[in-house]
């Protein structure tokens, strides 16, 4: 009988610690989100897949980024120009959306390290009149709302030249039913389009180039320092560069 009470209150013991070490374990292996905002419908940065997955080079160095810094990568997709609003607010932690760093946005939010650039170009109809930049004045100019293309034209050609749209995708559209002109867009995307759209060109003339950079908010330094450390890393060990050439194929 006392060996049996002996063997029991042993056991109770033995279950007591491995719940006093799990609990432990759980604590410090419980894995961090870093959530991030984006706008997918900028290919080959940011696009749903067949299966709804938001999949495209930002989502795949914002995974490898989270990845060095130990975290999880959740990506909310949203409007472009809500993301200045919802990184600052602290609705996601980080936008990566093919963003270029301006000065306007470096008044809401920091910029990290930039690790891809942009052009801006103009997408024409095969067809089209309009040969060169210097052609767009008088024109109507598609853009999607809130992006350089649209600050950069209605800056340069006037709010009534302008029409905007949710997304790349739906400007084109606007112009292969003759509602605009033009598209300007970054280049990347713009390939995309004319890839997948019958009777489209780029002009050769680019009308300017940028810097692609993660916006994090201004009081969210350590997050800043972490995430430019993580790129710095990927950028030595050439990850941000493999994932680019996946998407992107040198000319
Ligand atoms: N580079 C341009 C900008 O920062 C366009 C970015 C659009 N990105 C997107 N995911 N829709 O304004």
């Amino acid at each position: 009988m006392k060996k049996l009470l002996a063997l029991m209150l042993a056991l109770l013991m033995v279950f007591a610690f491995c719940g006093c070490g799990e609990e432990a374990v759980e604590e410090n292996t419980e894995v961090k989100v870093l959530t991030m905002g984006t706008n997918a419908a900028f290919p080959p940065y940011e696009m749903v897949d067949e299966n709804g997955a938001i999949i495209g080079i930002d989502a795949e160095i914002a995974a490898a980024i989270a990845e060095k810094m130990g975290m999880t990568l959740e990506i909310k997709d949203m409007a472009f120009d809500s993301l200045i609003t919802a990184v600052s607010s602290g609705a996601v932690d980080v936008v990566l959306a093919g963003m270029t760093v301006t000065e306007e946005r470096m008044e809401a939010v920091n910029f990290s390290e930039s690790y891809a650039t942009g052009i801006q170009v103009v997408i024409v109809t095969e067809d089209s009149e309009i040969a060169t930049i210097e052609d767009l004045a008088g024109k109507k100019i598609g853009v999607q709302t809130g992006t350089t293309g649209d600050i950069y034209c209605s800056g340069d050609y006037g709010e009534e030249a302008i029409a905007r749209y949710d997304n790349g995708a739906i400007a084109v559209q606007a112009l292969q039913n003759g509602q605009v002109d033009c598209v300007v867009i970054d280049n990347e995307p713009a390939k995309a389009f004319v890839e997948a759209n019958e009777g489209l060109k780029i002009l050769e003339t680019e009308y300017i180039t940028e810097n692609y950079a993660a916006a994090i908010a201004k009081e969210n330094t350590e997050l800043l320092e972490a995430f430019n450390a993580a790129l710095a890393e990927l950028q030595a060990d050439g990850t941000i560069d493999a994932i680019i050439g996946k998407y992107i194929k040198a000319e």
